[in-house]
């Protein structure tokens, strides 16, 4: 069950921001002050026209016309992030500007420190090690299964999490990605006791799962099986503007929630766009209303029926939510035996205008959204059998390029030193035998094919055809 405790059909679900928003664009002043496009009056028309007027007129930034502030967290902002929390379950939430990778950068800037150890899945997102970069501290690498014939990873285990606390009692904190990109769960509840008997905190970067408090067919969030603190790409599936997410400390966290919040004040903006709070705000009340759970139950309900149809085709499979892992249902990854995923990527693209979330050599990813219609998932049922019966044998030939990084890094330097040392650029083949400068995480997924300290070997080039020079230690 959600969180939602109050009786939607008779009270409205709350959404401060909106209202203030709505209230300052209905009363508007004489303004004086940023952004100096003032109202769209100073916009180039057809920019103006493409967005609409309307939009223009509310871009604006906290501190006016009653809006609140961010930092501190003051008026309509403060309530829609107490709303927030509430709905998701934390004791507090944070609203995220610059994405998830603000929250990550937060949290390892608040909460960790030159030399300390932490924890954390070889496939996590290269914003953590940014953090990393910016703190000192340095990872230590759990290595989840390859799953190679799909070219993803499994779960993280809570065995591997046990055996690195054990082996590592220097290790500060444990820090999982969960679920994958391919939306593969793993076994956050035992994970979070491990933690709590070797008294470390556990983040969880639930970046691709902020719906599962708001449908009974998704996993269980972090938030309720014991991390202490969890963030929540909104934008990414939640219904919010780009860019926006939520950070979450959780109810008897035992992290210190003002360190994260006086770093997220030094990383955010200090004119923080109020169209994508009040985007933030409006996402999480319309997943909390009769409509939102409707809309959620429709995209589990289309990717059911994606799946039973994709069943029944010769070439096309589907990764099966049950294929070993717990997964999430509404991230279809799909691959057709004669095409790589690339390959398949670009006739959905190119002879049915179909864009998918990402592909890889193996297979693609299809997202299945509050905003699909069943209508939109027919159109795409057709695409895939109309590609199956298709002779593609003329133009199918095999990727030279891996997509997916599944290396486990051999570590020469720390991230931090490497990523302060001198460095010169080389032809990538001469590159091989030297440490790597820099991060190489192309998005999506933000995996990191190479970072800072980690030595450049012949495994590497397959995932590095778009490159021909490469950054590295003096
Ligand atoms: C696991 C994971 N964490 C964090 C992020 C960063 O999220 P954002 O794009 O919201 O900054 C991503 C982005 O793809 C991600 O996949």
């Amino acid at each position: 069950m959600t969180n939602v405790t109050r009786n939607e059909k008779s009270s409205k679900i709350k959404a401060p921001i909106v209202e203030a928003l709505k209230k300052a664009f209905e009363c508007p002043s004489y303004q004086f002050h940023i952004p100096g496009h003032t109202k769209g009056n100073g916009s180039l028309p057809d920019f103006k026209k493409l967005i609409g007027a309307k939009a223009l007129s509310v871009d604006t930034t906290d501190e006016f016309d009653g809006l609140g502030t961010l930092h501190p967290a003051t008026g309509p902002i403060k309530e829609a992030q107490e709303l927030a929390a509430k709905a998701f379950g934390a004791k507090k939430t944070f609203f995220l500007l610059n994405g998830s990778t603000a929250g990550n950068l937060a949290l390892a800037m608040g909460l960790t420190k030159t030399g300390q150890k932490i924890i954390t899945n070889r496939n996590c997102h290269r914003s953590l090690l940014t953090g990393m970069i910016i703190s000192g501290a340095e990872p230590l690498w759990l290595i989840p299964k390859r799953l190679e014939e799909w070219g993803i990873w499994g779960s993280v285990t809570p065995e591997s999490v046990e055996e690195m606390l054990s082996n590592h009692p220097e290790a500060s904190m444990v820090w999982i990605t969960n679920p994958t990109y391919e939306g593969v769960v793993s076994d956050i509840k035992s994970i979070s006791k491990i933690c709590k008997k070797y008294n470390v905190p556990l983040i969880v970067d639930e970046a691709h799962a902020c719906l599962w408090n708001f449908n009974d067919h998704l996993p269980t969030s972090a938030l309720k099986l014991g991390a202490d603190a969890v963030v929540h790409s909104l934008h990414k599936t939640g219904g919010s503007m780009s860019q926006s997410s939520m950070l979450h400390i959780a109810e008897n966290s035992m992290i210190d929630c003002d360190a994260v919040e006086k770093s997220l004040r030094l990383l955010h903006t200090t004119s923080p766009s109020l169209i994508l709070l009040a985007s933030l705000d409006a996402a999480r009340a319309n997943l909390e209303s009769p409509r939102g759970r409707k809309q959620l139950e429709r995209a589990v309900q289309n990717a059911k029926y994606l799946r039973r149809e994709i069943d029944k085709l010769e070439h096309i499979h589907d990764l099966k939510p049950d294929f070993g892992y717990k997964t999430d249902i509404t991230k279809v990854f799909i691959k057709d035996d004669r095409l790589s995923g690339k390959r398949l990527e670009s006739i959905l693209e190119i002879d049915f205008n179909i864009e998918v979330e990402s592909a890889s050599d193996a297979g693609l990813l299809i997202l299945s959204n509050i905003g699909n219609t069943r209508k939109d998932m027919e159109y795409l049922v057709r695409c895939l059998q109309q590609i199956d019966k298709t002779d593609y044998s003329d133009i199918c030939y095999l990727e030279n390029k891996k997509y997916m990084p599944m290396l486990a890094p051999i570590i020469k330097m720390t991230l931090r030193e490497a990523f302060y040392s001198h460095k010169e650029i080389v032809r990538k083949e001469e590159a091989i035998g030297r440490i790597s400068a820099e991060v190489i995480a192309e998005c999506p997924p933000g995996i990191s094919v190479l970072l800072p300290g980690e030595l450049i070997t012949e495994e590497h080039i397959p995932y590095l055809v778009d490159y021909e020079f490469l950054e590295v230690i003096k």
